[in-house]
């Protein structure tokens, strides 16, 4: 019999995978179920298909993201679709697992998630996983970079951004702040900015995100971005640098404003070492210039250092792996 160890992000836009074994998986958090018969046959009578493949095919299937503010979404299917993502990637990370064999998991959920969201994770992966761990994303993080003094971790995802003081114990709930206030956040702004100032160009939310991943910044200067879009099939150019920065800055402004309120209400003798230790992780951390932009924001207040993880896909479920091999037998949350 062999115990796989595996650590897990669960997102709302990806979730990824470390598995003991070394294995690193990824997904987008989402599932799509054919919309028809016709579509049904499409797909070669597939009950569902999943992330990109889904996205890919979207035409002829209902897209259910599952996760979302409140971890687990108002939405139809979405405890299914919560179910089907994480034993997808379980079964994908471990092929050869045989029936004796154990799973024992750690998944890292929103700094917010409450206690009715983990029981529902617990009850959505109890036939497939045996032994579990729920953890706070950002403590994750920090765990995996083994930051346990006077640490402050930014993980800046989809569809919050999830902050966590870190003081050589497990953090409370004093010690996070989630804001609904993250990548789809300045999604939403790009779009509405990009189209009252060209209100005939034709956007998606593929295209949206795109431009912000790929030209987002947050830093003072850039080279002037000039996309080519469609305005009514037909391609032009498009100056959007100004818009894009304005976006990227009114996320920041209100991540550094959550920022100050951890470290303002923080033990005064430590304020100064906690907003030296600033760490910024998530897909967000990506955006060009965070780091800098959270330190410049930080000077009113006596200023500060903020650093980006190296991994920002990963180091979430790399801390969550490491949990799982090291926390003792009274940490792990029951599965009965
Ligand atoms: N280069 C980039 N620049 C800016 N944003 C980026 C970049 N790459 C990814 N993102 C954004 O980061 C977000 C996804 O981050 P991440 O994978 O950490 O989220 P998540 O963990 O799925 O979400 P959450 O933590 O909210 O549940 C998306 O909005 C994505 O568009
Ligand atoms: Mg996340």
């Amino acid at each position: 019999m062999t115990i796989y160890y595996l650590g897990i992000d669960l997102g709302t836009s990806r979730t990824s995978i470390s598995t003991s074994t070394g294995k690193r998986l990824t997904t987008r958090s989402c599932v799509g179920f054919p919309k028809d018969l016709i579509s049904s046959k499409r797909f070669g009578n597939r009950p569902y298909l999943l992330g990109d493949e889904a996205l890919d095919n979207r035409l002829g299937l209902n897209i259910i993201w599952p996760l979302s503010e409140g971890i687990i979404a108002d939405v139809d299917r979405a405890l299914e679709s919560t179910g089907l993502i994480l034993k997808h990637l379980v079964a994908e990370s471990i092929p050869d697992k045989k029936p004796a064999d154990k799973i024992y998991a750690a998944i890292g959920v929103p700094a917010q998630a409450n206690l009715k969201n983990k029981k529902a994770i617990i009850d959505v992966t109890k036939s497939f996983i045996d032994k579990i761990l729920i953890v706070s994303e950002p403590f994750a993080v920090g765990y995996s970079l083994d930051k346990f003094d006077e640490t402050l971790i930014v993980d800046i995802g989809a569809g919050t951004s999830d902050l966590c003081r870190i003081h050589g114990s497990l953090p409370t709930e004093e010690d996070q702040i989630s804001i609904p206030k993250a990548g789809n956040y300045l999604d939403g702004l790009l779009e509405s900015k990009i189209l009252s100032r060209y209100p005939s160009v034709q956007l998606s939310k593929r295209i949206i995100t795109n431009i912000k991943e790929k030209y987002g910044f947050v830093d003072r200067a850039s080279d002037p971005i000039i996309v080519t879009l469609t305005e009514a099939g037909i391609p032009k150019d498009y100056d959007l640098t100004d818009v894009i920065h304005e976006s990227c800055l009114a996320l920041t402004d209100a991540i550094c404003e959550s920022i100050q309120k951890l470290v303002a209400s923080f033990d005064p003798e430590f304020q100064a070492k906690l907003r030296n230790n600033i760490i910024v992780a998530g897909g967000g951390s990506r955006l060009r210039g965070i780091d800098f932009a959270i330190e410049k924001s930080l000077k009113v207040y006596g200023g500060g250092k903020a650093t980006c993880v190296h991994d920002a896909e990963f180091c979430g479920c790399n801390g969550c792996l490491k949990m799982v091999l090291e926390v003792p037998e009274s940490m792990w949350d029951s599965i009965d």
